[in-house]
């Protein structure tokens, strides 16, 4: 296979204990839930998972994360192998646990995530260095904020100096210095992440308001910005792209599988104009079902929604 197709992964991996539930808990509301299932998660492993089945032969995927000594980490090492990702840089922490979320589904797809992250705040800055090797001849990499942020910081640099395109999802939202944002070329952001960002209060952000804010996004460094905007689709470089109309059963790693679509199709050499409609088609279909990695679209389900429209 071409190297230069190959997506780097830098992120987090954790197992997912899902309940699904009538209505959101209140603070100090105790509900009863159902349905309960173990499924393998964390955001940066979903975007392996998804990449790595979108792939197929044609896109390599390595992930680089850790995980800790125990069935959960084996578990989902083991779900990336079967997706086709290379899991050789994940390392296994001896000193913490593999990381989990506790996730509450509803009856209309929304959710709500606790993550303790246990042996993902191990991947540290000085395994960076040794990131190399494995950014060496990939094309795009892959990045969110579920790791420890001075490792995030340190491998976005040295995936740049490796000359890879760096695409960020800058999840869960928390503020970032200008100097990480500069080594960032695709900002991934959704409406409440890009508002963290501008140190705005999270508001409502209708599809009027997205060409403003991805102007502000773009003025802090990311050389292209694309607004995810949820069942609206995405807003980039002055262009609306709309989303595809499913039946939200589970939104959780929808982002996930949008930026795992866009890199796909980026190290294939689409175009953005391209790219970006068949990341909203993965993501549509990944909410269509429960779960992170279980949802991720194959190939073929993508074609097929993407040849109805
Ligand atoms: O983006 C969804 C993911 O967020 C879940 O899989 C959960 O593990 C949390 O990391």
């Amino acid at each position: 296979m071409d190297a230069q197709r190959a997506i780097v992964v830098v992120g987090s991996l954790n197992m997912d204990f899902v309940v699904s539930v009538e209505h959101l808990p209140a603070p100090g509301e105790t509900i009863l839930g159902h349905g309960f299932q173990m499924i393998p998660g964390g955001k940066g492993a979903n975007q392996a998972c998804a990449a790595g089945k979108l792939g197929g032969r044609s896109v390599a995927v390595r992930m680089i994360g850790c995980v800790g000594q125990d069935v959960f980490g084996d578990h989902l090492k083991a779900s990336l192998s079967a997706a086709g990702v290379d899991v050789n840089a994940v390392h296994v922490s001896r000193a913490n646990a593999t990381g989990v979320a506790l996730i509450w589904v509803d009856g209309h797809g929304q959710n709500s995530i606790v993550v303790a992250s246990g042996a993902n705040m191990d991947l540290a800055v000085q395994d960076v260095d040794a990131m190399r090797k494995v950014f060496r001849g990939a094309r795009i990499a892959l990045f969110q904020l579920e790791t420890a942020l001075a490792t995030v910081a340190s491998a976005l640099r040295r995936a740049k100096e490796e000359g890879l395109t760096t695409i960020l999802d800058p999840a869960p939202a928390q503020p970032l210095s200008i100097e990480l944002l500069r080594c960032v070329d695709i900002l991934t952001p959704n409406e409440g992440e890009a508002l963290t960002l501008l140190g705005r209060p999270v508001a409502r952000v209708t599809i009027e308001d997205a060409p403003a804010l991805a102007e502000a996004l773009s003025q802090l460094g990311p050389r292209t910005v694309i607004l995810k905007l949820g069942e609206s689709g995405c807003f980039a470089e002055g262009v609306h792209y709309p989303g595809f109309a499913v039946k939200a059963i589970d939104t959780t790693a929808a982002g996930d599988t949008f930026n795992a679509a866009l890199a796909v199709a980026l190290a294939e050499g689409k175009k953005l104009s391209d790219a970006l409609p068949f990341a909203n088609a993965a993501a549509a279909i990944s909410v269509t079902r429960l779960g992170a990695q279980a949802s991720a679209p194959s190939r073929d389900e993508v074609e097929t929604l993407l040849a109805a429209i």
